[in-house]
């Protein structure tokens, strides 16, 4: 049985669909696609990387003989033009968008007094304009997905669009008020959509990664010497899989999601009710600042 991908899925669920997905390189959204594929969908990844993009799809396609996965690289989310770009050649080469994955995203630890005005711009530019942007450049071709498969059960699922943000949003967290900041606006662009496009058939959700293991973002941002206290203070007692991302991700795109729009699934084994804000790993408020900032980078900014 695959270890990406609940076995609980029907084989074939989304044949003849196509995902788009920002972020695809990484290890998170290119583990959703991956699910995506092996049910059925063909792909089109995008990152800054052209080499990155073209494995990342080629190692996805082996998934399902017969697959189309695009990796186009070379593709910054801030530039809408080239966002747009790639998006014309998804729907010319796999025949449209039925499914969005917006996951591109950077961040790093860094407190109040040591982010610039352009690091904090950076993420803002990355995380939420990049999600702007996204959705913008593909929603044209999402809302002819969800006309598609407007109350029709026989063709399956189209028109939806996940937003990956983090449980960060649930509260202030020490050395993040960047990807907080960023990660609460991509929350409202999802939650706005889910209120105005709707009623044409698209639906738009978010999910909120907690702690997930074998992942650049855990390796940047918590400490490795604190790893199994982390991992006790997630009521599950386990770091997440990427395999849990992608079965959230295979729920929300496929019938068993039909009724969701407008919402936030944590997947985070329930560890953002245990934690505070203030926390890091396990150091308490108010020694977790200097915690925190001292696995960022030594750089206090004057502006
Ligand atoms: N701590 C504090 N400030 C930082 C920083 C850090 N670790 N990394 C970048 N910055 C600041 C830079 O100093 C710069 O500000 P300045 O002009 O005042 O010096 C600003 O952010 C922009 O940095 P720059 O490197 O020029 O931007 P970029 O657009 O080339 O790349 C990132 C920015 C975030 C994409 C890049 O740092 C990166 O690739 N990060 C790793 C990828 C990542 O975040 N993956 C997500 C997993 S968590």
């Amino acid at each position: 049985m695959a270890n990406f991908v609940s076995g609980a899925w029907k084989s074939g669920i989304f044949d003849n669909k196509v995902v788009f997905c920002t972020g695809g390189t990484g290890t998170i959204c290119s583990g959703q696609v991956r699910a995506l594929v092996s049910l059925g969908a063909n792909a089109c990844i995008i990152g800054r990387n052209a080499e990155k993009a073209q494995s990342v799809a080629t190692g996805i396609a082996k998934e399902r003989c017969g697959s189309k996965v695009l990796g186009l690289g070379g593709v910054d989310v801030r530039d809408f033009d080239k966002v747009k770009a790639a998006v014309e050649t998804c729907v010319r080469e796999l025949g449209g968008i039925d499914f969005v994955i917006v996951g591109a995203a950077a961040n790093f630890l860094a407190p109040i007094s040591a982010l610039s005005l352009n690091a904090f711009r950076t993420i803002i530019d990355i995380d939420l304009m990049g999600s702007w942007i996204t959705m913008k450049a593909t929603l044209p071709y999402l809302l002819r997905s969800a006309e598609r498969h407007k109350g029709s059960v026989s063709n399956g699922t189209g028109g939806r669009i996940v937003f990956i943000s983090s449980t960060n949003y649930r509260s202030a967290r020490v050395a993040q008020v960047h990807a907080c900041a960023a990660k609460a606006g991509v929350n409202a662009i999802s939650d706005v959509l889910s209120l105005e496009h709707a009623p044409q058939g698209l639906t738009s959700n978010i999910i909120a990664p907690g702690p997930i293991g074998d992942t650049e973002g855990l390796r940047r941002l918590s400490d490795p010497t604190l790893r199994e206290d982390a991992i006790r203070s997630v009521p599950v007692q386990r770091l997440g899989l990427v395999k849990d991302i992608a079965d959230a991700t295979v729920f929300l795109f496929g019938d068993t999601g039909n009724f969701i729009n407008g919402a936030c699934l944590d997947v985070d084994g329930g560890s953002w009710r245990v934690r505070g804000g203030g926390q890091f790993g396990n150091r308490k408020y108010p020694e977790s600042i200097n915690s925190a900032a001292s696995m960022g980078r030594e750089k206090t900014s004057r502006l």
